[in-house]
């Protein structure tokens, strides 16, 4: 089959291509490169050994966007392009909504208009916003509390939409827990840009010594050691997940949710420890205060994508860990 892969050089992006293209598919990416390297199809072609083709477009541009449909007809889409900051979604909200509303907006418009209705959306289990119990399945209340989340929230509704005024559309909107880890390669995995927000990047830079220090927010939250508790899920499952997501859509007319995690809840401490024994470096840290908007805890029920997609996660936290740190020590 022959995929368009947005946002395909990214970090999830980059990880799915692989796995399409090992399993048989044809992959056209579109991004335009905003936080990510053209050096990153070189990789896809070292592992793979093929080449995607690839455009530089930006999905607001809806000119070029048309003419890479024109030269190309889909099977299907996944949808990755996007901002993905939570903290700067707060501080510049029109340019997140018209990066993740407008820009999806194009993408579907042109979609329709060649007929291509087939799509698999990234969003986010953000869209729970404070879930009542854990684990959460996709039927629980949604919710958001930063303008990123609702930009995710949004999509959804527009799809869910989409879906009703025509279901020969075929929808699947994964909602992914924290994907860390990398390829096994260490050619391709997630390099943030400027200080990471996220806690994996913060504890891999500060184990090859780019960060004095990793700040734990808050060690007084109900939980095992009483720090944050979150669902990690290798970015190669995920990566998987989203070509059997892809193949059901193909063979499906629906409109479905997803959860892509684990089930399995670490905390910050837990997660920590695991990439201190997967690196042998120390990762020194200073308890701080609470993040504002952090939930106590968040893990998946993963059992819908198991029962129709027939996705589980392989991965624990100790190859997660060796992975990120294979990743990291390259890039020092
Ligand atoms: P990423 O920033 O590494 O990848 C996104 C890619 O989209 C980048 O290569 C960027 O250059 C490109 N892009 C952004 N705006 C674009 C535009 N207007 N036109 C064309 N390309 C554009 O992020 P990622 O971690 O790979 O995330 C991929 C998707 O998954 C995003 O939609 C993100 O919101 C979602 N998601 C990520 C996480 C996470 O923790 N990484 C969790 C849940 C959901
Ligand atoms: C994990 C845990 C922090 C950094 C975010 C987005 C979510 C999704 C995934 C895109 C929490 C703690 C963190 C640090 C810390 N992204 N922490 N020190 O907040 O679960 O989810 O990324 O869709 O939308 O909100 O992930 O990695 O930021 O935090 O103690 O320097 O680590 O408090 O408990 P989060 P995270």
């Amino acid at each position: 089959m022959k995929i368009l892969v947005t946002g395909g050089t990214g970090y999830i992006g980059s990880h799915t291509c692989v796995e399409l293209i090992k399993s048989g598919h044809e992959v056209v990416i579109v991004d335009n490169l905003y936080n990510s390297s053209i050096t990153v199809l070189d990789a896809i072609e070292h592992i793979t050994k093929v080449k995607p083709t690839f455009y530089q477009v930006d999905i607001l541009d809806k000119i070029a966007l048309n003419q890479v449909f024109l030269e190309h007809k889909f099977d299907a889409v996944i949808h990755f392009a996007g901002y993905k900051a939570v903290g700067e979604s707060v501080s510049i909200p029109l340019t997140y909504y018209q990066n993740n509303v407008a820009g999806s907006l194009n993408l579907y418009e042109i979609m329709r208009e060649h007929n291509v209705k087939k799509l698999v959306f990234s969003s986010s289990a953000t869209v729970y916003g404070d879930p009542h119990t854990v684990p959460i399945k996709e039927d629980f209340p949604l919710s958001t509390t930063n303008p990123y989340g609702t930009t995710k929230l949004f999509n959804e509704m527009i799809l869910q939409d989409l879906y009703k005024s025509d279901p020969t559309w075929s929808i699947a909107l994964l909602r992914y827990f924290n994907p860390i880890g990398a390829h096994e390669s260490g050619l391709i995995g997630e390099v943030p840009n400027g200080i990471p927000n996220n806690l994996l990047p913060y504890i891999a830079q500060t184990a090859v010594g780019i960060r004095d220090y990793l700040r734990v927010f808050g060690d007084d939250y109900d939980t095992v050691d009483g720090t944050g508790v979150r669902d990690y899920i290798h970015v190669v499952d995920l990566a998987q997940g989203h070509v059997k997501a892809c193949e059901y859509v193909i063979h499906h007319e629906s409109i479905e949710a997803f959860n892509l995690g684990t089930g399995k809840g670490y905390s910050v401490l837990q997660l920590k420890n695991a990439f201190e024994k997967a690196s042998g470096k120390e990762v020194p840290f200073k308890i701080v205060e609470r993040r504002p908007g952090d939930v106590a805890t968040c893990y998946a029920d993963p059992t819908k994508a198991l029962e129709l997609l027939g996705f589980k996660a392989k991965c624990d936290v100790d190859q997660m860990c060796k992975d990120s740190w294979n990743f990291q020590k390259n890039l020092k």
